[in-house]
């Protein structure tokens, strides 16, 4: 046995788990993510009469989809619809040979993302994949792919993944939008505020420390609320996903803006809700989001931009993170939303890189 610890701890090369490694592994998937070659067979015409993008996916995966709509809506004023895999793959979807559907997946092998391929191509359209195992059953079939080089993900909860998937979509949308009248500066600005983005991210891992101690606030509540806006809803949905599928902590990811219309009937000082308010357009909307949580009783942890010095005032703990550009934000915000999930999965003795019932790849229905 001893040896076998030895083994496994140096695959994990000395962290407790590999989902933690591959946190920390992030800036790295970041970096070898964005100098991966686009090698997709799309002529220059297929580009330009694209009229409407399909994203389909599952879990993590379709929640890089929903920030992959917000970044191409944004960039390229081309409409996204971003579906749920086990749901296109049945509604017999408005698909056409004009279109051009993306399957974003990690292992290449899920099901449902799978016959969502094959429902794609059945309609006509050209398909691409976002994929990060190479020769995986959905990079075989797809008529392109666009590999995520973010190495083997081992943890159950997808985290390196997701954000290779992030730096993938911004690549992408830069290589569609100079094949669609998008200037070489805007492409330059994308690509080089994603370049920027692993430092970044290397600032909030040196913080590790500091945000595994916000856990307390997760310690023997029941329920969680996960807020954002904008393009960071997805992350809100994201963060949520992290805490209940390794804690098993019910969680619930919302728009900001929706809490009024039901959800905030569920605040109470047993129901925290983690709070995405970085800066944006949308901040003071988001304020005051937080603060109907609070005069609820409800204890709000914030992500607010480093400098933000209103951010103590309304909030009960807060995090901060390094300022950048909002279309960039998911990638930074993300991170200490898996960190949190982390070590209030360990605060509760689970098995984090194997949570109950879970696969890493779902290859069935
Ligand atoms: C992510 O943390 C989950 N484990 C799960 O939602 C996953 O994203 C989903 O099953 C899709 O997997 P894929 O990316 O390999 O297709």
């Amino acid at each position: 046995t001893e040896i076998t610890w030895s083994l496994e701890a140096s695959e994990k090369g000395g962290y407790d788990h590999f989902m933690l490694k591959e946190i920390f592994e992030q800036p790295k998937a970041i970096n070898d993510t964005l100098k991966a070659n686009i090698e997709i067979d799309l002529t220059d015409k297929e580009i330009e009469d694209i009229s409407r993008i399909h994203i389909v996916a599952c879990g993590t995966s379709w929640h890089a989809g929903l920030v992959g709509k917000a970044i191409i809506e944004q960039e390229l004023r081309i409409p996204v619809e971003v579906e749920v895999a086990s749901e296109f793959r049945y509604k017999n979807p408005i698909v056409t040979d004009k279109d051009l559907v993306i399957l974003i997946s990690q292992s290449g092998e899920t099901a449902d993302t799978l016959a969502g391929l094959r429902e794609a191509k059945k309609h006509g359209a050209k398909a691409i994949g976002i994929i990060n195992v190479v020769g995986s059953t959905i990079s075989r079939e797809a008529d392109g792919t666009f590999y995520t080089n973010a190495g083997p993900e081992i943890g159950v909860a997808s985290t390196k993944a997701f954000v290779a998937q992030l730096t993938a979509l911004y690549k992408f949308t830069a290589f569609l939008g100079r094949k669609r009248g998008m200037s070489q500066e805007r492409a330059d600005y994308i690509l080089d505020g994603v370049a920027q983005l692993p430092s970044k991210v290397e600032a909030i891992l040196d913080e590790a420390e500091h945000i595994k101690n916000k856990k307390e606030m997760f310690v023997g509540v029941n329920s969680t609320m996960f807020i954002g806006r904008g393009i960071n809803t997805a992350i809100a949905l994201e963060g949520a996903l992290k805490l209940k599928e390794i804690s098993y902590i019910h969680a619930e990811g919302y728009a900001s803006g929706e809490l009024k219309h039901g959800p905030i009937a569920l605040i109470d000082d047993m129901c925290p809700t983690v709070a995405i308010a970085t800066k944006s357009a949308v901040y003071e909307k988001t304020k005051s989001n937080i603060e109907e949580v609070r005069a609820r009783s409800g204890e709000v942890l914030t992500i607010a931009t480093v400098g933000d010095a209103e951010a103590k005032n309304y909030s009960s703990e807060v995090i901060f993170v390094p300022e950048v550009d909002e279309l960039f934000s998911p990638v930074i915000n993300v991170i200490p939303l898996q960190i949190l999930s982390y070590y209030v999965a360990v605060d509760r003795g689970v098995d984090v890189d194997k949570p109950r019932n879970l696969a890493k790849s779902v290859t069935v229905e």
